[in-house]
């Protein structure tokens, strides 16, 4: 009986010890799965990204056959069109913020390009000038604040007649020109919108102090005008279109018209008796 008894306490024991070990082997193989099964949820963004990545194919496909379309084929591809060049044949500046930047008859300034550095210069103008007008991109504006008060030291009085122009205030001045002188002749001393420097914030017209001859020949001989064609470029200016440089710059003379291009450039375009179109078939 106790031999019984003792072999069955033993069977017992056995089967307990097996279904420990196989609960055991259950939980070890749950808790393997769960890994995966978190996996599985961390997945879960993917499928919206799924989701957003069929939307965004399906609106690539449909825009597919519009772009497929005759009409849209027959347009100019991006780097076959003359981008540079509009029908005049008038080139788009492609550095319009540069402080030396070629603007003239045949080099325009991008539509809509406005500059962003504009401040108040510090000087004179004649009366009646628009806030507009005197402006000048800043270091321009610090230039010619240097250039009248270098003036002023040696006896010489300036006004500022006319700075920064924006390209509607250009527009109107021009057809103002055009319809008092005509266009051939307008265009002999006004700039077609788009193509004045005035519009670079760059150029200032001035005047003697006693406010005549602005911006009109007689300015020209007067002791003002010597004083800067000789003292200008220290400052950073050229007298932008000279006497006898007409055929190239394409305007008559302007000894009032200052344009700023930084030291460097304007002594050596002053001291060579260039204009900035020969300095830049020079460079
Ligand atoms: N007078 C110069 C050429 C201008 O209109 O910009
Ligand atoms: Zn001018």
């Amino acid at each position: 009986m106790f031999i019984v008894k003792k072999y069955s306490s033993i069977f017992v024991s056995l089967v307990m010890l097996i279904l420990l070990l196989s609960g055991c082997a259950e939980k070890i193989l749950n808790a393997k799965g769960n890994p995966n099964k978190s996996e599985v949820t961390s997945e879960v963004p993917p499928d919206t990204n799924n989701i957003n990545d069929q939307n965004q194919n399906n609106v690539e496909q449909a825009e597919q056959p519009v772009e497929n379309t005759p009409d849209e084929n027959s347009k100019p591809q991006e780097h076959e069109a003359p981008a540079e060049k509009n029908h005049d044949g008038i080139q788009v500046v492609f550095n319009p913020e540069s402080i030396p930047v070629l603007v003239n008859k045949q080099n325009k300034l991008p539509d809509n390009y406005n500059p962003t550095d504009l401040v108040y210069t510090e000087i004179p103008f004649v009366s009646g000038v628009t806030n507009e007008k005197r402006k000048m991109r800043k270091e321009a504006a610090v230039a010619v604040n240097q250039l009248f008060a270098g003036a002023k030291a040696e006896g010489i009085s300036l006004l500022g007649v006319s700075a920064y122009r924006s390209h509607a205030t250009q527009t109107t001045l021009f057809n103002y020109y055009v319809n008092r002188d005509g266009y051939e002749k307008a265009r002999t001393y006004s700039a077609l919108p788009g193509t004045s420097e005035h519009e670079t914030g760059l150029s200032i017209d001035v005047t003697g102090g006693n406010g005549k001859c602005a911006a009109e020949n007689c300015f020209g001989g007067t002791k003002e005008a010597i004083w800067l064609e000789q003292h200008a470029a220290e400052y950073g200016f050229i007298i932008r279109y000279p006497k006898g440089k007409e055929s190239i710059t394409g305007y008559q003379y302007e000894p009032w018209h200052l344009r700023y291009v930084g030291k460097e450039i304007a002594l050596e375009i002053m001291n060579k008796g260039i204009t900035l179109e020969e300095y830049y078939n020079e460079v």
